[in-house]
């Protein structure tokens, strides 16, 4: 790689050990992808979790802290394992408190932002067209770089953090404009009807991404998409390691769809329809539970939005959870703060419905589903779905997944419609 003069002092240990072993990684993974150079990062997110970093990661943070390192470009942070107000709760141990304690107090002593959202774009953090960032939140990362045409590789852990170290990544994968046009164009004529069937797009559009890794060219979807769709679309699409895709006539790369494509020739792409039939089976594969008893009612992956809460609580005001069920949603604890402030979150609580901030959907879920009954999980989250029950490997939890209408039916009843 060429590096600059201030990048080879870097890697030479002017500026310190934490800039210089950061300096190695990036280095490292840019040659190993074909990088010709760095280039200037505006923003990192990095992970938090302990459970997913485990010791050596923690032991990794803890000595570039106690070796000066200071981010030099805004960071915060992914959900964490527990919810900040209420550790203890669903069992988690004191040692178990401590160790991810210790990932926070390391990235805060860096100078990290500690949001804990995997949707830090729904609170603020909001990278802009043809920005360069260092992300490892894959819906997040592909989110940002198809609603916002932003630039950003799925980073992993320890890459993120260097990037924050030294304000630079590797020009490689999505940051290279070569990389960013389409190669599936996916036909859409079925009516889309909610967030759960934008989720079952994208779960299409992951599944078709299984053995090689596509930017897919979405043609037919109506402009009124809102954000929730794009959340739910990219949540489930990333399963395939979708980290861009385009929406002809919305997303900024697609005006058009030769735009989308980069003046490809028609027949340098594969086209597939997504009709009624491809929409009915990808939500049937999403939702494998035969059993209509529910434990677990669950909304948040990625975490909720404020209009999202809102409707939550439009269709549960009133009426109460099932004894026996639980009915979980996870956000920011800024829009948790907000929700607090327009009373959703009191009227869902009044409901028997329970908001947790700061940590992740898919931990909590498993943990809530230790001594379940049927160990089934109603949701309209497609990420969440297809973790447990399409693409992922969690078989032993079941989902069913439908409208946050039949999700909160369920929560009251405890059976699926
Ligand atoms: Fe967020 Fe956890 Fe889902 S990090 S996207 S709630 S798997």
């Amino acid at each position: 790689m060429r590096l600059t003069r201030e990048e080879s002092e870097m890697l030479d240990g002017k500026y310190g050990y934490p800039i210089q072993k950061s300096m190695e990684i990036l280095v490292t993974l840019g040659e190993l992808y074909g990088a010709e150079k760095m280039i200037p990062a505006v923003s990192a997110h990095s992970t938090g979790q302990f459970s997913a970093i485990r010791e050596a990661g923690v032991q990794f943070l803890e000595e570039l802290a106690d070796k000066g390192g200071k981010f030099v470009i805004f960071v915060d942070t992914n959900p964490i394992g527990i919810d900040l107000d209420t550790p203890k709760d669903f069992g988690v141990s004191d040692e178990f408190i401590q160790r991810q304690m210790a990932v926070i107090n390391a990235l805060a002593k860096m100078g990290a932002f500690i949001s804990s959202t995997c949707a830090p774009y729904l609170i603020g953090h909001v990278p802009l067209w043809r920005e360069h960032v260092a992300w490892n939140e894959s819906s997040a990362v592909n989110f940002i770089n198809s609603v916002f045409g932003a630039r950003a590789n799925r980073e992993g852990g320890p890459s993120s953090i260097a990037a924050a170290l030294t304000g630079r990544v590797p020009e490689c994968g999505y940051h290279l404009d070569q990389n960013r046009y389409g190669d599936l164009e996916i036909t859409v004529t079925a009516q889309l009807k909610g967030v759960h069937d934008y989720g079952a797009l994208g779960h299409f559009a992951g599944n078709l991404s299984l053995s090689k890794t596509h930017v897919p060219v979405f043609v037919g979807i109506p402009p009124s998409v809102s954000l929730d769709d794009f959340k739910n679309i990219g949540g489930a699409a990333q399963a395939g390691d979708v980290q861009l895709y385009h929406v002809v006539g919305i997303t900024p790369e697609a005006p058009t769809e030769a735009a989308a494509f980069g003046g490809k020739k028609v027949k340098d792409w594969q086209t597939v329809e997504f009709g009624q039939r491809e929409l009915q089976e990808a939500k049937e594969s999403l939702s494998p539970a035969t059993a209509r008893e529910v434990d677990v009612v669950a909304f948040g992956c990625p975490h909720c939005s404020i209009r999202e809460i809102r409707e939550i609580a439009r269709l549960i005001s009133g009426k109460k959870v099932k004894s026996g069920v639980q009915l979980l949603i996870i956000t920011a604890r800024a829009t948790a703060a907000y929700a607090r402030a327009t009373g959703d979150l009191d009227v869902i609580e009044a409901s028997g419905g329970r908001i947790m901030c700061d940590t992740c959907l898919f931990s909590k879920c498993q943990e809530l589903l230790k001594n379940s009954n049927s160990g089934i999980v109603a949701t309209n989250q497609s990420k969440l779905a297809s973790i447990f029950s399409g693409l992922g490997s969690r078989r032993d939890i079941l989902t069913h997944y439908g409208s946050v209408e039949e999700c909160v039916e369920a929560a009251t009843t405890g059976k699926w419609r």
